[in-house]
């Protein structure tokens, strides 16, 4: 006989774009981003095909780890939609109101680094966060603008999108305690080691197309996680460039944590599928 207690349940939709369902009920989505033209190289490598932000299922709360077009270029959809609470880091916070003017103001929630602020279902932890290397210039990402959703509006909040970059812990009522990291590691080994969560959900580490050596670096990741579960996300280049080589790359990983001994185990998600993560006693 076996007894369930459900502790979360999400889904992987593109880039770091999850929608998470708490046990309370309530709904996170993460940077909405999954919808937006193929026209260019950027757009192709970055695209998911037939989702909408019409099958999103609920969202009460948006989190935003940064404001790149690959971030956003759903926000104004899902704000117009649902009317989420929107936690961003105050940084960006008075550009969010400027881009999308008839929200109500208090829908938009500011947070600062080393922060914890409260919420109906979860408590959130927030920590400085460091974007992977952008060489180039303010001049020229506002001469770009965002390519990915190709809307001038966001030029402004694509380019802040280099500067802030917000990690974060969710403790959810039931004591699951999820992290969030983006970008480079900028400390976040360091705290980990003292978190300890159940669940981290991480961004493609590197760019490479070798599953050995990718393998090996989800493997020191997940190791310096000190979680349950390893959950990667932004891996959509992948995908739209080598189909199976993020799913032959996860099994790799997984093999060799089980030989070496590393307790963490890595989720090879699949775009859009809901999972549901369970805390099972069962009779021996
Ligand atoms: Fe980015």
């Amino acid at each position: 006989m076996a007894f369930n207690s459900k502790s979360v349940k999400f889904r992987f939709i593109n880039c770091q774009c999850f929608e998470i369902k708490l046990p309370n009920g309530k709904t996170i989505v993460t940077d909405p981003c999954y919808d937006f033209p193929h026209e260019n190289k950027i757009q192709k490598v970055f695209g998911l095909d037939g989702f909408h932000t019409s099958d999103i299922e609920a969202c009460d709360y948006v989190i935003l780890n940064h404001t790149h077009g690959d971030h956003i270029a759903n926000l104004g959809e899902i704000i117009e939609r649902f009317s989420p609470k929107v936690i961003c880091h105050t940084g960006v916070a008075a550009e969010l109101a400027e881009t999308y003017r008839d929200m109500e103001l208090t829908s938009i929630y500011p947070v600062d680094y080393d922060g914890v602020c409260y919420f109906d279902g979860f408590r959130l932890e927030t920590f400085h966060g460091e974007h992977k290397p952008q060489r180039f210039t303010y001049r020229k990402s506002m001469e770009d603008g965002d390519v990915i959703s190709g809307d001038p509006r966001l030029t402004r909040l694509h380019t802040l999108g280099g500067l802030f970059n917000m990690n974060y812990l969710l403790t959810l009522d039931n004591g699951f305690r999820a992290a969030f990291i983006g970008g480079t590691d900028d400390g976040m080994t360091e705290r980990l080691r003292s978190i300890r969560p159940n669940l981290a959900f991480r961004n493609k580490l590197a760019n490479d197309m070798d599953v050995e050596k990718v393998a090996r670096e989800w493997l020191s990741f997940m190791k310096d996680s000190w979680s349950q579960l390893v959950v990667p996300m932004h891996f959509e280049v992948w995908e739209n460039m080598q189909p199976g080589f993020s799913a032959e790359t996860f099994q790799r990983a997984n093999e060799l944590a089980e030989e070496e001994g590393i307790l963490a185990r890595i989720l090879p998600v699949e775009r859009t599928k809901w999972y549901g993560i369970h805390m099972c006693a069962e009779e021996e």
